[in-house]
């Protein structure tokens, strides 16, 4: 097998990136939490087709959870992660320890306006802001580079698609698309969580966006209605707990829009079991 090197400090994958770029190499990063699944070893396939040199970064950030969130039951297992990442072709993996990635606990906040106040940054306060903060440390670290990010966590490649932009980081942030099982689940770690009957019923996320997706594609421009076909799908699966949304948005800024017009964003979030599983898929409305 190939070998990777694990770079457990900032000042050394610093350095492994800028003498990579010295010698003319373009650098990709794949940024994780571990527990890696075949979705982030898609972006890191796309990382080595298009970069001579990808890095994983591997780094459960707690300023991304909540109180009452799943931090200490996170799944992890950097050796078998970094055994995937060698077996993909990366050239290294970043795992700092927490204590390396903040020393001290950060003074610096993210607000994304428009687009932390809607969806997950209202259901889980501080952690687009907590997202926005790792991720703009690890383009600081990793430099000049191509970023894969999953279109599964679809608010989030917003916000680091404006992290980018707004502070002119040399980073070139690549959307990836969603990586389904056969019936339709969305890969995540968090389905690590679900019992054999609620791994089952997880598909109804996914069939409840085609279901408010066909309905757009048939012509409805009626949010509302839109979302009300979504819920019914959902409302068919006893096994699903409390839906947090689903719902339809403009695809860039995530704000309503009624009548439904141009790149469109079908969301859901629902609770099953002990995991709170979010999916989502695109429809464009042409104009007329
Ligand atoms: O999507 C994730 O795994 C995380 O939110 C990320 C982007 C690695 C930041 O911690």
């Amino acid at each position: 097998m190939r070998e990777v090197t694990v770079l457990g400090t900032v000042a050394a994958a610093r350095a492994f990136c800028e003498a990579a770029r010295a010698g003319g190499a373009t650098v990709g990063l794949v940024p994780t939490m571990g527990a890696l699944h075949a979705g982030h070893l898609g972006l890191l396939r796309r990382s080595v087709a298009e970069t001579d040199v990808a890095v994983v970064s591997v780094f459960v950030n707690p300023l991304q959870f909540g109180a009452g969130e799943d931090l200490a039951a996170y799944p992890g297992g950097l050796r078998s992660d970094a055994a995937l990442c060698a077996a993909e072709g990366a050239a290294a993996v970043f795992a700092p320890t927490t204590a390396e990635m903040y020393p001290a606990p950060p003074a610096v906040s993210l607000d994304f306006g428009g687009l932390s106040a809607v969806l997950e940054g209202v259901l889980r306060p501080g952690h687009l802001g907590g997202v926005g903060v790792v991720v703009a440390k690890l383009f600081a670290i990793i430099g000049a580079c191509r970023a894969y990010f999953g279109e599964k966590d679809w608010q989030q490649l917003a916000v680091v698609r404006r992290l980018a932009a707004d502070l002119s980081l040399p980073v070139d942030v690549v959307g990836c698309a969603t990586v389904r099982e056969a019936d339709g689940l969305a890969l995540s770690s968090r389905n690590a969580y679900l019992s054999p009957a609620e791994r089952a019923a997880a598909p109804v996320l996914h069939r409840a966006l085609c279901s408010g997706a066909e309905r757009i594609e048939a012509g409805e421009r009626r949010a509302a209605a839109v979302e009300a076909a979504m819920a019914r799908v959902l409302a068919t699966e006893p096994l699903l707990g409390r839906v947090d949304y689903a719902t339809v948005a403009a695809a860039d800024t995530l704000q309503p829009l009624d009548p439904l017009a141009g790149e469109l964003r079908l969301l859901v979030a629902a609770h099953l079991g002990a995991a709170r599983l979010i999916d989502n898929i695109g429809v464009t409305v042409a104009s007329a």
